[in-house]
């Protein structure tokens, strides 16, 4: 089977067309003017619902453990639940499982929900906010979060309040309020009467304020966030760290992501549109409406250009009140300019603007950016778009932004695609569930591939308070909402309903499971192919079968299967492409988690290992003492395996479409090996946004005809003199040359299946290493490095030397250490301070060391390994010079202006 999707962009009310509309419908954003508090004591009683208690507080399993079965409960309280699940009940197929709201109103006699509350006192913050980044981290051996969940106290429960003013002149209009994503648990009060809420904190949703609103007055608003504990594998964040909104529509309108675009026939002469639109009718009588909707093209700035390029044929519909129906059209465009990914083909876009009449006066109108473009899965040829073959080089991405946290900032999230395509990259995997909306919008623009992926737990838990516990209640309107919100993204290419789920364990029950969300994922989006990323499972077991696509972790190139993994327990597996593709001949293979190799950015150990892959243990490449992994690049995760490894599995199956690599970046929580520390090792590029050596290794292989040589280690080894010290060559080229001081240590060329270069025996003497690289036996690319003197002076360099003032753009300032004659110092550790003058203020620095445990808002950090980042962000409304002073003790200070226009 192939599978055929082509399309589009998220259905989503854009705030450009919304806001100051002439026919009254506004998109506002909601993010300032918020207080918040989190409890330092005891917090109330107004929980969603009763959780187990904690029985195992290890946090460093290793992370292909098998997961276990949900704990029962048998305490009663009195809990919130029955009024929360109401607010799932669009996204429940069945009107019998729809719930009902039970009668009262919980939580109104409480305090904080009361206008009269006097919050002055609360800490007075702008939304995206993650409470916990700020820190203080937790250190030592018994701490009150683990390294799992990044050492930040991302637990407990908070509120925000927030006071809203609605004109009279609003009075008729429905009134919602959406949030794009809440860590977790959210519960919304409006005028002292609970609204509504939504547990998964991934996950968009909307809740209708107009029963409780009052017009012409101001309203307040309070949501309460309870972030269990032991809820993740990594670092959730906490709070509202996403963009709320506020949306005021006339009562017949486009439902909440009501709109499908899908692109059913796609050619380089025409392509057919096919238009879904969703009418809701919350008014109090039936109404007929026309539709009617026109495409455009959009340009770089996601603006519609020209005039309309098509239009739909208007219709007419009558919708009852409290009702939705649905409204299907189709139009031809002709040569369409089609999406396709970076760097062989253009992200080209659309825009479907869609109007809504009633009696000939206009009420509604709804944007959908679309892409036309076609994707075939092929089982053998790997994935098509447009008909040209694409390998598939990807990464995995967590969703938080590193010193930033969790609080979802667009240019922190273009900063990293930006690295990733420079590695080249061309797909993301969105790991481990729905990202912010606004990413999408980057990938789609940006031309980058994705996997969108919503859950890594199902019934069974990988830690106590994962979402297996809201799963019975909560998987079908999860579910249904992420599609229904991100399924207009021509980026993304799949859907993935589960990652490395305890139900591989379960034989027909699991998949049976499996099956039931698969079907779901369907009846929303029949045109992309859906899969849950398997570790344990095989070819011959039930849950396999479900998959439309087999989208498999460390499985493809084998699991703990060579030699230095021998002595490791857990899963074992010989390479297991051959055996998939055998049973399932007619199913595309991509290796969806790929490597877990662990590096510290410019640290090394030694001895080193011989073999070109090997599980990291203390002195195997790990430091107990610095919580560093050795930059050699050949140390992974129990189960993983090195690049080199990979790569060579990935040649020896080339009808498997490519792989996506765990990580792209380091993120927090997770630090495998070492959960002392607090982020993780697994990135190609650490926290940071520093290139680790291993940046080179993969953009060798991803841009072939990019002329790369790099050198590894550094070169500053004053107590080696004279030891091995081995070195090793990362190139886009096939042979090398090595020089150490002018004489050759010998010319080596790339064996079968080797991607690295190695020079093993080198003794080390201080000076210069030199490495010209040929391809095809011409001179190709060279690098050389030196061994550097003492720290003298510090560089520094914007990623942009002009921002926006308007509070949410971003500069960032790498900072580096460097000797007498401008070389970077590989080992300089000097703590370094930053002070700003402008209208703008240092939001956190960051230095990439995993196990550096000061605060990321501190303005003062020791460099790692020669380098240390700022991050800037501008003031508001007020445009001028931002003068950024960096110093350390004993070197010569500087100075770097940015400007905020
Ligand atoms: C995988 C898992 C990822 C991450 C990774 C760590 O098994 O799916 O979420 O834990 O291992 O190396």
């Amino acid at each position: 089977m192939a599978w055929t999707t082509a399309k589009a962009q998220a259905a989503k009310t854009s705030s450009r067309a919304a806001s100051g509309s002439p026919f009254g419908k506004e998109r506002i954003k909601l993010n300032e003017g918020w207080r918040f508090m989190r409890y330092t004591m005891e917090p109330d009683k107004l929980i969603y619902d009763v959780r187990p208690p904690i029985q195992d507080t290890n946090d460093s399993k290793v992370a292909d453990s098998k997961p276990t079965e949900a704990v029962q409960v048998d305490k009663k309280e009195e809990v919130l639940k029955t009024w929360i699940l109401p607010s799932g009940n669009d996204f429940i197929n069945d009107p019998v499982k729809r719930h009902t709201r039970p009668v009262g109103d919980p939580g109104a006699d409480f305090p904080f929900v009361k206008a009269t509350f006097a919050d002055e006192a609360w800490e007075a913050v702008t939304l995206p906010h993650d409470w916990a980044i700020k820190g203080p981290f937790y250190a030592g051996d018994r701490p009150e979060v683990g390294g799992g969940m990044g050492r930040l106290p991302s637990h407990g429960v908070a509120w925000y309040r927030n006071k809203i003013a609605v004109s009279a002149a609003d009075r008729g209009k429905i009134i919602y309020l959406d949030i794009d994503g809440a860590m977790s648990h959210a519960m919304v009060w409006l005028n002292g009467h609970l609204v509504g809420g939504w547990p998964y904190g991934y996950n968009s949703f909307r809740l209708e304020l107009t029963p409780h609103l009052n017009f012409g007055g101001i309203n307040q608003l309070a949501i309460r966030v309870d972030n269990p504990n032991y809820s993740a594998r990594w670092y959730p964040g906490g709070g509202l760290y996403r963009n709320v909104w506020l949306t005021k529509v006339a009562p017949v309108h486009v439902a909440q992501w009501g709109t499908f675009v899908t692109t059913p026939a796609v050619s380089a002469t025409e392509a057919i549109i096919n238009v879904s639109v969703q009418i809701e009718n919350k008014g109090k009588t039936e109404q007929t409406v026309d539709v009617k909707t026109q495409i455009y093209a959009l340009n770089t700035y996601s603006k519609p250009t020209g005039a309309s390029l098509a239009s739909l044929p208007t219709q007419k519909i009558t919708v009852k009140t409290g009702d939705h129906q649905p409204i299907e059209g189709k139009v031809t465009i002709k040569k369409p300019k089609l999406w396709g990914p970076y760097p062989t083909q253009k992200p080209n876009l659309y825009v479907a603007r869609t109007s809504v009449f009633v009696g000939g006066r206009q009420v509604d109108q709804f944007e959908t950016p679309f892409g036309i473009r076609q994707v075939k899965f092929n089982s053998t040829k790997g994935l098509l778009v447009n008909g040209q073959p694409v390998r598939i080089q990807g990464v995995n991405q967590h969703h938080d932004l590193g010193a930033l946290g969790a609080a979802f900032n667009v240019r922190a999230a273009e900063r990293q695609l930006e690295r990733l395509r420079e590695l080249g990259c061309n797909a993301i995997r969105m790991a481990h569930n729905p990202p912010a909306p606004e990413l999408l919008d980057l990938t789609d623009r940006m031309g980058f591939l994705v996997i969108d992926e919503i859950f890594d737990s199902w019934e069974r838990r990988k830690t106590p308070h994962d979402f297996h516990l809201i799963f019975p209640d909560w998987h079908e309107p999860d579910t249904r909402a992420f599609i229904r919100r991100d399924r207009n993204h021509p980026s993304v290419i799949a859907w993935s309903f589960g990652n490395e789920v305890g139900e591989q364990y379960t034989d027909t029950a699991g998949a049976a499971i499996a099956r039931k969300l698969h079907d779901i994922v369907h009846e929303e989006d029949p045109t992309r192919p859906a899969s849950a990323s398997q570790n344990y499972a095989k070819p011959d077991m039930p849950f396999t079968k479900v998959m439309d696509f087999l989208s498999l972790n460390y499985q493809g190139e084998g699991i703990r299967d060579a030699p230095a993994y021998a002595h490791l327990k857990g899963i074992r597996t010989s390479p297991l492409y051959p055996a998939f593709q055998k049973a399932f001949p007619d199913k595309l293979i991509i290796s969806s988690e790929t490597a877990s190799a662990l590096s510290t950015r410019g640290s090394y150990t030694f001895p080193v290992a011989t073999e070109n892959s090997a599980p990291v243990s203390d002195g195997v490449g790990g430091n107990p003492v610095t919580k560093e992994v050795s930059g050699y690049e050949l140390y992974t995760a129990q189960f993983g395996a090195s690049p080199d490894k990979v790569f060579a599995t990935q040649d020896r199956h080339p009808y498997v479409a490519g792989e996506f690599v765990w990580t792209g970046w380091d993120y927090l929580g997770e630090p495998t090996p070492y959960y002392s520390a607090r982020s993780s090792y697994s990135g190609i590029i650490d926290l940071a946004g520093f290139k680790k050596d291993r940046f080179y290794l993969y953009q060798s292989r991803w841009r072939p005809d990019l002329p790369i040589a790099h050198i590894l280690p550094h070169w500053n080894w004053p107590n080696r003199v004279g030891e091995v010290t081995p070195v090793h060559v990362f190139t886009s080229g096939d042979e090398a040359e090595l020089f150490l001081n002018g004489q050759s240590l010998g010319r080596k060329k790339k064996a079968e299946y080797a991607y690295r270069l190695r020079w093993d025996d080198v003794q080390y003497k201080p000076g210069e290493l030199t490495v010209i690289t040929y391809k095809n036996g011409k001179r190709w690319a060279e690098e050389r490095i030196r061994t550097t003197d003492k720290p003298a002076a510090l560089v520094a360099q914007a990623d942009r030397s002009a921002i926006q003032a308007n509070g949410e753009d971003l500069a960032f300032v790498t900072v580096t250490v460097t000797d007498k004659n401008g070389l970077m110092v590989p080992d300089a550790n000097n703590t370094v301070s930053f002070s700003l003058q402008g209208p703008g203020e240092i939001v956190a620095t960051d230095n990439g060391d995993p196990a550096n445990l000061t605060s990321f808002s501190s303005h003062e950090r020791q460099a790692y390994n020669g380098m240390v980042l700022a991050i800037i962000r501008a003031k508001k409304g007020a445009p001028g010079k931002l003068t950024l002073t960096i110093k350390a003790e004993g070197l010569a200070k500087t100075q770097l202006n940015i400007r905020s226009n």
